[in-house]
């Protein structure tokens, strides 16, 4: 089955709001255990930065992960950053989160040229009309060294395989969340295409499948910016 892109933002209040009272516990999960796993020297201090962060929830839990580090979360939709933002405020992380409504190339600004001492992103690339956005803005503001971990959905063999997926994994969600994953999972990429674009992208990176839906993708930075 061929790609068919979404909307890159997601920039209705009612999906943020739908996506924000989602269970992502699992894969949410999944992501920190990933990170924790691959980096076990990872020291936890500095500025992390999750790439299209909507509603926070993996910035909540890494922030609780490692309480010495600060977090910058990036989205291009405000309607998404909304109940990303009550939800800092509610967990008391107000000091050590702060999320701005920025699109990805990412400006100067954004970025404060100081690099980041981990990289992160969750269900972005899939959204992502040129993909090669993402890992250009990698290559741009990690530091040598700097731990990377990218996951995302993965292409499903068909149309039908998607809808099997939404209904074993999203049936108790709202009608909109569900067309939202279904959409989702016709525009990510395959392992074999995201292994292209890193090469593309001059990235020594590792990509493989963790689980029947998701892919990821990790490393650390080796190029000097
Ligand atoms: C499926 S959501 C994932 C949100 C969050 N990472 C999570 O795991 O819950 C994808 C997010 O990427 C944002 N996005 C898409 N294209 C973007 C771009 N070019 N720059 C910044 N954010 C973008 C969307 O607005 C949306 O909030």
């Amino acid at each position: 089955m061929k790609r068919i892109i979404e909307p890159e933002l997601m920039e209705e209040a009612a999906q943020g709001i739908a996506y924000s009272e989602a269970d992502f516990s699992d894969p949410n999960r999944q992501f920190i255990d990933l990170f924790t796993d691959t980096f076990p020297d990872f020291l936890g201090r500095g500025r992390v930065i999750d790439l299209g962060c909507g509603p926070a929830d993996i910035l909540v839990r890494f922030a609780r992960q490692f309480p010495d580090c600060t977090c910058l979360g990036i989205d291009g939709a405000e309607a998404m950053l909304v109940p990303g933002r009550k939800r800092i405020v509610a967990e008391k992380l107000s000091h050590r989160i702060q999320l701005s409504c920025s699109c990805l190339p990412l400006s100067e600004e954004a970025e404060n040229g100081e690099g980041f001492q981990a990289i992160l992103s969750n269900s972005l690339l899939h959204h992502l009309h040129q993909p090669e956005i993402l890992w250009q803005t990698i290559r741009d503001i990690a530091a040598v060294g700097t731990p990377i971990l990218i996951m995302d959905l993965m292409r499903p063999e068909s149309k039908k395989a998607a809808r099997d997926i939404v209904s074993t994994y999203a049936a108790e969600e709202a009608e909109i969340l569900q067309e939202d994953f279904y959409n989702s999972l016709l525009a990510a990429f395959r392992v074999d295409e995201v292994c292209d674009q890193l090469i593309d992208a001059g990235l020594d990176l590792h990509c493989e499948a963790v689980s029947d839906r998701h892919l990821a993708v990790w490393g650390r930075q080796n190029l000097v910016r």
